[in-house]
């Protein structure tokens, strides 16, 4: 029955074993290792969606003229699930991500899953493969999801096509930074931009990222781990670092990060920094903030911390800001392996709440 959203399970005849899955649980990585099943939905224009499954994670058969592979229709979310100490899995704000999951699908042309059946796809392969979910206390490890959707019409017409996948995998994730929580340096793009104005910078589609690579290139060329990227007008504003909004602390207390101009992503992270910083006593501000601001903040010691938000990068620290003639290192917190007093604070209420050792008095945590 088209859109009916009850998701049939065929179990994987071949799990991992558990000595396997131990390795994984261990030492995740990020992004590296999958759980035994994935959730599947097709959606055809005449049907709509319909054969939603949980099934064993598997390499998928597209036809290679499927519409994605050469016109890159296509969107995804990232968001983890959490163990509390009782056992029981949390995913944190998981509507935002399906509200965002909508406003990417209207810029792509790619049908919508309504926000219920996006939580309930998450549930459905959280149960199948909870054992998956790494036991609380390991440090900061959870089941990171990864929801997509493409575009499988085998049709090489520029149009919307008329049969899509949507899917959801999950991956055991530790740190997203092989620095774990210890300060990134970023190197200030001015040959690259992200994102235009009208463009496509605040949907979450794969397109963004492919764009993004080159910059990381000529970052990673310049001895650095991540680009931070200018407006596309002026060259001048500060916008976002590709995957991870970005964050400024001031000596006075003040904690500023671009406002969202319609060419950053509207990070989940993001919002609820904003949020719990407020909380912590901090005026927040979401307004322009240049280069130069930044750069000039740092010479007279106005800014005192930089950090960066995402979904896999949790908070974390940036330590050094290099561009094309110059570089300038930020804090000097030497007693918290780099990570400044301000960011290490956010970050604690941010990993306390979402793994359940502190209140949620915003109810952010829906159990999966
Ligand atoms: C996330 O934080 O979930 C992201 O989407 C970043 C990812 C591209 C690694």
């Amino acid at each position: 029955m088209a859109d009916a959203w009850d998701f049939k399970v065929e179990l994987a005849s071949a799990p991992a074993t558990a000595e396997a899955r131990t390795a994984v649980l261990t030492k995740p990585g990020f992004g590296q290792s999958f759980t035994d099943h994935m959730v599947l939905a097709s959606w055809s224009l005449d049907r709509g969606w319909h054969d939603q499954r949980v099934t064993a994670y598997a390499p998928l058969r597209v036809s290679p003229a499927a519409a994605v592979l050469h016109y890159a229709q296509e969107i995804f979310e990232g968001l983890k699930a959490y163990r509390h100490e009782d056992g029981s899995v949390w995913a944190f704000r998981p509507e935002v991500n399906a509200a965002r999951f909508t406003r990417s699908a209207q810029r792509l042309a790619l049908p919508q899953v309504p926000e219920e059946a996006f939580i309930a796809a998450l549930r459905a392969l959280v149960t199948v493969d909870e054992v998956w979910v790494p036991p609380a206390g390991s440090g900061e490890t959870s089941l990171y999801l990864r929801p997509y959707m493409i575009a499988t019409e085998a049709a090489l017409s520029v149009r919307p096509a008329h049969e899509v996948l949507f899917g959801v995998i999950a991956s055991p994730a530790g740190p997203y930074f092989d620095t774990g929580p210890k300060p990134v340096s970023i190197w200030l793009s001015t040959s690259s931009i992200r994102a235009t104005p009208g463009g496509t910078g605040a949907a979450k589609c794969g397109g963004n990222y492919a764009a993004s690579l080159a910059a990381l290139g000529e970052a990673t060329a310049n001895g650095c781990d991540q680009v931070i990227y200018l407006d596309a007008v002026e060259r001048r504003w500060i916008e976002e670092s590709g995957s991870m909004n970005v964050f400024f602390v001031y000596a006075d207390g003040r904690i500023a990060t671009p406002e969202l101009s319609g060419s950053i992503l509207a990070g989940v992270t993001r919002d609820s920094v904003l949020e719990l910083a407020a909380d912590l006593g901090h005026k927040v501000e979401e307004r322009r903030i240049s280069a130069d601001e930044w750069r000039d903040g740092l010479r007279s010691g106005e800014i005192t911390e930089a950090f960066a938000s995402g979904t896999a990068a949790v908070i974390t620290p940036i330590g050094r800001l290099a561009w094309s003639d110059g570089n300038l290192t930020i804090g000097d917190h030497a007693a918290n392996h780099g990570v400044g007093p301000v960011t290490a604070s956010i970050r604690a209420a941010l990993l306390d709440l979402q793994y359940g050792r502190t209140a949620d008095p915003r109810n952010w945590l829906t159990r999966l």
